[in-house]
């Protein structure tokens, strides 16, 4: 047997791996006479007589491409996004929201943003929320369910929906980690009442900070868009808008220009990704005490991220390191020793329920006592725990898959 790199042997990896982004790596002299232009046109307002501007570009190719009746734009990231939906939903001060405890923080943030309480649920073996799990928590209080569609892996919507549909909930799909991700042949985001996508650095692609909603229901949608511009009536005094305070999460059109570039490398980029993760999916199916996660939809699947589960907690940590060494940057997603911002027990103003400001709002406006506790989702713990998580990008050579699945079989030869 090869000994391992951590042991001292030869690393399986040789080549440099590239840094795990997907859009900004490709960002070129494309994006660069988009965003250019827009200067040059004087015109980085959304809101100005004339053509369909960049933002507006921008909407109609998430309206097109998600079969929505509406996209709306917004400046501000997939946070701005998620709680611009949640208030075209009529989601406000005491209604509980159900989200996984696996999902980056901004989801629940955003809940307590319009004041609605973030209820935890465990996820599966998929990553994402467990619709059985989902069942259980559902209270009189219970307005809507938040699937996160997780390092680009759909939610089991069918399933989801279904939950939704028999308890008279509202779903919101997060997608701000699945950007052009699909199930069963419909894109994910156009599936819930509203869909909420990232275009920050990290994502599939990126304006550098931006986000889309979308639904098919005109309130809805109105309601959103009274949220992201306070003075939403005053640009399109055409629609009949039911008028409140909102904020400023505007898009600028040169933010769009450069997403609508992007939009145009988003194919190439899942295309090689989703070959590439399938290639490591194969050979891992291979390897006996290994389980790869379980995907909902796998032709939809973004492919961005390739995770499997070992049987223990302890193996998967000697497994990450082993893996490490060997030149794949690679971890088990949950290690005590590491605080990660997407699992609920490190979110410490929703575990403490800190508040921005004495009065405890909006806890205080919860309708039946709400409490959180660092174990209180222990299959999501577990499953975490056992889980390790390989970033892929569409910069990967064939050389480097091929050693990166060398070094998988490497490791598991040696410590499984
Ligand atoms: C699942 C999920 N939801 C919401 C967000 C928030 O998006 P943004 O950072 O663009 O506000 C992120 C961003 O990392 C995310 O991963």
């Amino acid at each position: 047997m090869e000994k391992l790199a951590i042991d001292g042997g030869a690393k399986a990896v040789t080549q440099p791996v590239p840094p795990p982004l997907h859009g900004i790596m490709d960002v070129g002299d494309e994006e660069i006479a988009a965003v250019t232009a827009v200067l040059r046109s004087q015109r980085i307002f959304r809101f100005l007589p004339g053509e369909p501007d960049e933002a507006a570009q921008l909407e109609e190719w998430y309206r097109k491409n998600c079969g929505s009746e509406y996209a709306l734009a917004v400046g501000c990231g997939g946070t701005g996004a998620l709680i611009c939906a949640l208030t075209g939903l009529g989601i406000g001060s005491g209604d509980e929201v159900i989200v996984p405890g696996y999902t980056y923080v901004a989801t629940a943030a955003a809940c307590l943003s319009v004041g609605a309480i973030p209820v935890l649920a465990e996820v599966d073996e998929s990553l994402t929320l467990d619709p059985a799990d989902v069942e259980r928590r559902i209270t009189p209080h219970t307005r809507a369910i938040i699937p996160v569609h997780m390092r680009g892996v759909p939610c089991d919507m069918d399933r989801l929906m279904d939950v939704a549909r028999r308890h008279n909930l509202l779903v919101l799909e997060d997608c701000a980690q699945a950007n052009g991700g699909m199930y069963k042949g419909r894109m994910l985001g156009s599936i819930g009442h509203a869909g909420a996508f990232s275009l920050q650095h990290y994502k599939v692609i990126t304006a550098g900070e931006g986000g889309i909603v979308v639904t098919n229901d005109g309130n809805v949608y109105r309601r959103a868009a009274m949220k992201h511009d306070s003075a939403m009536f005053f640009w399109r005094e055409d629609e009949n808008w039911e008028t409140f305070a909102g904020e400023n999460f505007r898009m600028c059109n040169m933010r769009a220009a450069l997403a609508l570039v992007q939009l145009q490398r988003m194919p190439d980029i899942l295309q090689k990704c989703r070959g590439i993760k399938r290639r490591i999916h194969a050979a891992l199916e291979k390897i006996e005490g290994i389980e790869c996660q379980r995907i909902n939809c796998a032709d939809g699947d973004c492919g961005i991220v390739a995770a499997f589960m070992l049987p223990t907690a302890d193996l998967a940590r000697r497994f990450g390191e082993a893996l490490q060494a060997e030149g794949v940057p690679a971890g088990s997603i949950y290690n005590k020793l590491i605080p990660d911002r997407h699992i609920y027990c490190y979110w410490d103003y929703v575990m403490e329920k800190r508040t921005s400001d004495p009065s405890g709002w909006p806890w205080t406006a919860a309708r039946r006592p709400i409490e959180y506790r660092a174990d209180m989702l222990p299959r999501t713990l577990d499953i975490l725990g056992r889980t390790i998580q390989v970033t892929i990008t569409q910069h990967w050579s064939d050389e480097l898959v091929d050693e990166v699945i060398g070094a998988i079989e490497k490791v598991a030869g040696g410590i499984l």
